[in-house]
Order: C-alpha cells, then structure tokens, then sequence
C-alpha cells in the first residue's frame, strides 16, 4: 500500500533540492547523480515523532532488486533521521529512476552486514572514510520490495477478499517470479471464492487468487532454463495472479509478444486458451453456420471470431444492448432470452452445424433440439449434459499450451482477433471487480491492472 500523508521538505536545502530535482526528472541526467557523480535513489519514510512524510537522496546500492541504505550522515556521530523513521516504521518507498515501489526496511548485521558494506563501499569509497570518523558502526538497512496480494483466509463472500503486503516470494526450483502487470478476472474465481469447487480443487488457506496474467520475469528459480530476468511473458498460475508478483512453474509460462499490450495478452492463457478449445472441439468449417450461446462474454466473444476466422457464419446470443459491439466483430447477434428457439430457427432455415455453449442453463439441450448432432456441440460448463448427452467438454486444460498462447497473440496484434476490455480495476479494487464479475454481464473481459505497461 502506497504511503500516505504529508511530505516536509526537509530543513537542508541542499538535499531537499536534489529530491526535488530527481523527483521532478524522474532521476534523468544530472538528476540521477549526487554532485560527485555517484548514482542516487530517493527514499521515502514516515517521521519516526511526526508521522509526516521524509524523503532523502541517498547513494543507489542495489543487488538483484533489493536495495541498501548507509546511514552515514556523512560520519557524523550520531545517526540521521531517517535511520530513527526506519526503526520505527520499516515500510518505505524507494523511487530509482522511474521506478517507485514499497519496500520493507530490515538492519542487517553479520555477514549480510559485509556483503552490503563491500558493494556500498564499491559505489561510494567515501563510506570508508565516513566510518573511520565516528565510533558508531554506521548502520546498514537492506530494502525488500513488498509485494501485494490477494488472499482468502475463508470460504466466503467478496468480503473474505484481503489485500495483503508481504515481501517479495522467492521461485523455488522449476518456477518463475513474475511481475504482473495485468491479471485477468475469470467468473469460476467467484466459485472458488465460494467454497464451490471446495472438495475437487480445496483450498490451502491463506489461499491466493487468479490465474492468467500477463507480466515480465522477475527472477527464474534454479533449474529454469528458457527465461530471463527482463522477459515478457504470459501464464498460468495456481490461484495467485492477483499480486505483483507471481510463483508459477515455468511450464505454465510463454512468452509474450512484443509490443502487444499486456492487457490483451494477459487474458489469452484462459479465456483466449478456452475459446481456442472449444472452436477446436467442434471444428467449424468455411460455410458452416455455429451459433455461440454467450457471444459478448470473456470466452464467447473470442470463440465467436475463431470461428468466424475459421470461415464459418456465427450466430451469438446476447442481450439487446451488446448486440451492435458483436455485429462490429462480424457476429449475428439474436436476443436471448424467451422466444431464442423460434428466433434461431428463422435465421437459419437450413440448420446449425455446431454450437459452442459457454453460459450451461439449457443451452445444450436447445442445440439437440434444433437438431445439432451432439459430437458438434461443445459446452465449457455444462458437465451434467457432457454425462447426459455425449456432448463435448473441450476448455482450457485442453489448451494450456504457450504455442496455442502465441498462436492466439499473433492474431491479436495482427487485429485479425479483437479482445474487448469491459473494465480494469487497481487490485485494491477487488472486491468490486468480482462483483462485477459475478453479474455475468458486460462485453469481453474485465481485469486488475497492477501496474502501467512497461514501456518497451
Ligand atoms: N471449462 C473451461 O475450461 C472454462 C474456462 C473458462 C470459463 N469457463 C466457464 O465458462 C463460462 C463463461 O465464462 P466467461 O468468462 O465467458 O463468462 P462471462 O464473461 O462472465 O460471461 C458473461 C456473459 O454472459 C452473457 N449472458 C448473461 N446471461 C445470458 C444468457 N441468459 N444467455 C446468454 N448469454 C448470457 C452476458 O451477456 P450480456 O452482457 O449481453 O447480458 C455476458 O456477456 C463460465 O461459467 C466460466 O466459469 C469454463
């Protein structure tokens, strides 16, 4: 969570106006750089007596993402006064460059005190002479980035969702950090939330949320091969996307495309992937005519113009008011609701070929009745008529697959495939995305944004 609260310029001007400079900069140029050339971050504390907010330049030491601070105070005896903020209040923020994140403030002693003191001293020699002057070991604060997260402790409504701050995880053998950037919203998260899937995939509380994501690699855990620090990538994670950084095995990672959005991009490993599944399920053929049940949804807008793209002629059911933004994509709206059959039937004197199910309720057995063979249709979510009727249950785990994830990016920047964005929430809106969510209403996918695109 950001900082909050009032910033005193700090009472020597010197040092309050190279912040101001750098924050003004963004660190560019001479900004970057104390006046013997050293590069510098700008540290932000709370006042360990005011509470209000302190900010002090301070040379850049850093290592793999995490920072240190010197309280050096130049070698003056006593200890400066943000060394006094720290040790009341550990949670800071860090602006390098551009970058401003929240970090966890922690003194180190030891050997973990000599590591940081060797590479400080290798940046600004001058340490060593500040220290000789004063009898204080001068102390040493390693900065780890805090990560957002959010977390159920509890089955529950949209109230059991936390946002929580922990330090940033680490990838364990096989997996990779990513720093998301978007996280898509998917409606079985909602279920999830609920306990609905409760005894087929249990929860193991605190129990993380989100899967699909789009972000850039932050760290690979040992025995990864493949991915960088710096890569764009899209993936899969096991209820967790909904953080600013992910652990996710690096088999459920791809690559991004470059230049694409990442707000697109994140929602191709589920929904672009369930589309994908589904369209490949009942193999529409140029000429054939497939009708798509919830056309405007995540999956159903994006299944609607595979098919098309596939050549077929696509019929998609929606409400009155999504029906122009389909009719844009090259998807015949009809009006669910009373009277579809009859509706359905008019527009196709000649019958259906397939259908593509993507909302349950009695869909299924609509396609059997308008005589769709039960091999042509494909339902994402209505198991019972999977047992019932023999028909198809083809979706995303059919398409877990980063060549499909890229097959389906290229058609996205290529404009060929359209993901509509219905709305972006900060994650400290979570709560009410998942509501809106949980309507089942709107225009393509809804998602988090943790952060503005990296820019390229
Ligand atoms: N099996 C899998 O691998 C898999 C993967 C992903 C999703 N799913 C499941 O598939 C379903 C669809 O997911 P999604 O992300 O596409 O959902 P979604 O985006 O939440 O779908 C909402 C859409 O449903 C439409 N809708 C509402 N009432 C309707 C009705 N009576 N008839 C037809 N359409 C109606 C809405 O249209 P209007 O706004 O126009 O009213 C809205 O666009 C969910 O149940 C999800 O859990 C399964």
């Amino acid at each position: 969570m950001p900082l909050h609260g009032e910033y005193v310029r700090g009472t020597f001007d010197l040092s309050a106006d190279q912040v101001a400079a750098f924050e003004a900069q963004d660190g560019r140029g001479e900004t970057g750089f104390n006046p013997a050339g050293a590069p510098i971050v700008v540290l932000t504390s709370v006042g360990a007596r005011s509470g209000k907010l302190r900010k002090s330049a301070l040379i850049r030491v850093e290592h793999d993402g995490t920072y240190a601070v010197v309280a050096s105070l130049g070698g003056a005896p006593q200890n400066p006064a943000w060394y006094f903020n720290l040790t009341a209040n550990p949670h800071v923020e860090l602006q390098d460059g551009a970058r401003k994140h929240d970090y966890r403030a922690r003194q180190v002693d030891g050997d973990e005190y000599q590591r940081w003191w060797d590479r400080a001293i290798e940046i600004w020699p001058d340490y060593v002479e500040y220290q000789t002057k004063t009898d204080r070991k001068m102390p040493i604060f390693v900065l780890e980035r805090l990560s957002r997260k959010v977390q159920i402790t509890r089955y529950g409504g949209p109230d059991v969702l936390e946002v929580v701050e922990a330090t940033r995880p680490e990838p364990a053998a096989g997996q990779v950090l990513v720093e998301v950037v978007v996280a898509s919203l998917n409606p079985a998260e909602v279920g999830i939330r609920e306990g609905a899937f409760a005894t087929i995939w249990p929860a193991d509380f605190p129990q993380g949320m989100g899967h699909d994501f789009a972000g850039v690699v932050a760290a690979a855990g040992p025995g990864v091969t493949g991915f960088a620090v710096g890569d764009e990538v899209v993936g899969y994670a096991q209820r967790g996307s909904m953080a600013d950084f992910a652990v996710v095995d690096a088999g459920s990672v791809g690559p991004k495309l470059a230049g694409l959005g990442f707000a697109p991009a994140a929602v191709v490993p589920a929904a672009g992937a369930t589309a994908w599944a589904t369209v490949a399920a009942v193999d529409p053929a140029p000429g054939e005519t497939v009708f798509v049940s919830a056309a405007s949804g995540g999956v159903g807008v994006l299944a609607g113009q595979l098919a098309r793209l596939a050549g077929a002629r696509v019929i998609g059911a929606t409400s009155a008011a999504n029906m122009p933004r389909l009719e844009a994509l090259g998807i015949e709206p009809v009006r669910y609701g009373p009277g579809l059959e009859s509706r359905l039937r008019a527009m196709t004197p000649d019958g259906l070929d397939a259908v593509i199910d993507t909302f349950g309720g009695g869909y299924v057995e609509l396609a059997l009745a308008l005589g769709v063979p039960a091999k042509r249709i494909n339902t994402i979510t209505d198991y019972a008529a999977v047992h019932r009727y023999g028909v198809q249950g083809r979706g995303n785990g059919d398409a877990l697959s980063p060549d499909i994830w890229s097959e389906l990016q290229a058609l996205i920047a290529s404009g060929r495939l359209v993901v509509p964005i219905e709305a972006e929430y900060p994650l400290e809106d979570i709560a009410r995305a998942y509501l809106d969510v949980a309507t089942r209403h709107g225009f393509g996918k809804r998602a988090v944004r943790l952060r503005p695109d990296p820019i390229a």
